[in-house]
């Protein structure tokens, strides 16, 4: 499945993550230890004697992150982390999906002139994902989540113990165990610096520095002095995306080449996330994670989009590979640097959960096709059309959602994010080098 050149880069990440983390886990423990978390590496699948992870599946990696002791954590992101945000920054949004279609259609005119071109916008309506069958796995329904359920951060927030982080639009929430930052379809550049670049941010203009902007105000905003916030801080997590997937999208469907995203952007973008990680170590971060992407163009809504075009998704696949090539030789320069040596900097491996997910979702026989859509018949489309896609009246979640790993053709479903959590608490607690005992 994974080209070789794949697989390299694969070594080259982990290699990575064990320099940063001086290599402390290399040998997981003995699981003989009592009471503690069943680890589950994910590295042994592969062998011989592996699918230790596969059978044991719900029982490992849980409270890991309660080991590391969190207090708080704060997230920052786009659609794979906001948990209502937009909902609430954008209650009405007539172009929500219209600005999609236009935007597919001014530069893919050629697949999707007939399909899309001319259909009327319609009414002010909430953004789909306010609606079901979003959120119709949870029992009071859509709550802002681009998902059936839960995402990435919500099992981040259970494995360390910690209640859900509400999102900071939400009026009177408590934020004593941290807030989530995340806006879907946010940048990582200003829409100031993508515009300058000829791109425009159809979706929202919260970028990455408006959410620290929020964490600034939401800090200064709090009764205690300056030290005593720091201090409160030395055992908060900063989750500091996936970003910069957003900034690609919106790129790529606006007609830049991959060269031009590649030579021009992806530059901005790793300066943009680094100067970012300043920001908040200077406010007194001592734990940031920082995620890689992982290949979007695997998912089934571009490979319907561009299906018939030139190789879109191997290119992709190099796109998010060169970026977190270069976040990777970014992050390594940081802690080289120790310009704040209390402060440690860990890559979040999202391209290998992505590919863990991957493999897993064979070997249990998971559904590929998107479990929200109305597609036709074709093996290509993945059950989605790109006309009446998940949120659209009349298009409904499929039976048992357990089974999918897409939920809306881009959007994972509750149950993959599951499988990627499970892989990436193995790699934060490594890491961030928590202790292994309680
Ligand atoms: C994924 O979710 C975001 C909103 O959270 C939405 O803008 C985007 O359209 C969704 N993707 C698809 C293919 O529906
Ligand atoms: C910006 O995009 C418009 C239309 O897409 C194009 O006509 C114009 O030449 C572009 N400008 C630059 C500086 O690339
Ligand atoms: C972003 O800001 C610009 C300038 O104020 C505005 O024209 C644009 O509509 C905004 N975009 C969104 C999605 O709010
Ligand atoms: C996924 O499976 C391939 C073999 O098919 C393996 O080489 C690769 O390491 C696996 N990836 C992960 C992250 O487990």
């Amino acid at each position: 499945m994974a080209s070789s050149s794949t697989k390299s880069m694969i070594a080259l990440f982990v290699f990575s993550l064990l320099l940063i983390s001086n290599a402390s886990f290399a040998e997981p423990p003995s699981y003989s230890s009592g009471d503690l978390p069943r680890l589950c590496s994910f590295d042994d699948l592969y062998k011989p004697e592996g699918y230790q992870v596969f059978r044991h599946i719900d029982t490992c990696n849980v409270g890991l992150l309660k080991l590391c002791k969190l207090n708080q954590i704060y997230q920052f992101g786009d659609s794979i982390s906001d948990v209502g945000n937009l909902i609430r920054e954008t209650p009405a949004t007539p172009l929500a999906r219209a600005s999609i279609g236009s935007l597919l259609t001014d530069y893919y005119g050629f697949i999707l002139d007939n399909l899309i071109r001319g259909k009327p916008v319609g009414a002010a309506t909430p953004p789909p994902y306010a609606r079901l069958p979003y959120g119709s796995d949870f029992p009071k329904g859509p709550t802002g989540r681009a998902s059936n359920g839960n995402l990435l951060t919500d099992f981040y927030a259970m494995d360390a113990g910690l209640p859900l982080l509400p999102p900071f639009k939400k009026y009177g929430a408590d934020f004593s165990h941290g807030v989530n930052f995340a806006v879907a379809g946010s940048t990582a550049l200003p829409w100031e610096a993508l515009a300058a670049l000829n791109i425009s941010s159809p979706i929202t203009n919260s970028s990455l520095s408006v959410q620290l902007d929020w964490m600034s105000a939401y800090f200064h905003s709090l009764p205690n002095n300056m030290n005593q916030r720091s201090a409160g801080l030395e055992n908060a997590l900063f989750m500091m995306g996936p970003f910069g997937g957003s900034d690609y999208h919106h790129a790529l469907f606006q007609g830049k080449s991959i060269h031009e995203i590649e030579t021009t952007m992806v530059p901005k973008i790793v300066d943009a996330i680094m100067s970012a990680v300043r920001r908040v170590v200077s406010m007194g971060a001592k734990k940031v994670v920082l995620p890689g992407l992982y290949t979007i163009f695997r998912l089934p809504v571009y490979r319907t989009a561009f299906y018939g075009n030139f190789n879109m998704w191997e290119v992709n696949n190099d796109l998010a590979i060169h970026h977190n090539a270069q976040l990777i030789k970014a992050i390594n320069k940081f802690n080289q640097e120790a310009e704040n040596p209390n402060a440690v900097v860990v890559y979040g491996d999202y391209f290998s959960a992505y590919e863990a997910l991957e493999n897993y979702s064979v070997d249990a026989g998971m559904d590929l096709n998107v479990c929200c859509g109305s597609g036709g018949t074709e093996d290509w489309r993945y059950n989605l059309d790109l006309t009446r896609m998940c949120g659209t009246d009349g298009v409904s979640g499929c039976a048992e959602p357990k089974k999918h790993v897409s939920w809306d053709g881009e959007n994972l479903t509750e149950e993959a994010y599951r499988i990627m959590a499970k892989y990436m608490v193995y790699r934060i607690f490594t890491g961030l080098q928590c202790p292994y005992s309680y």
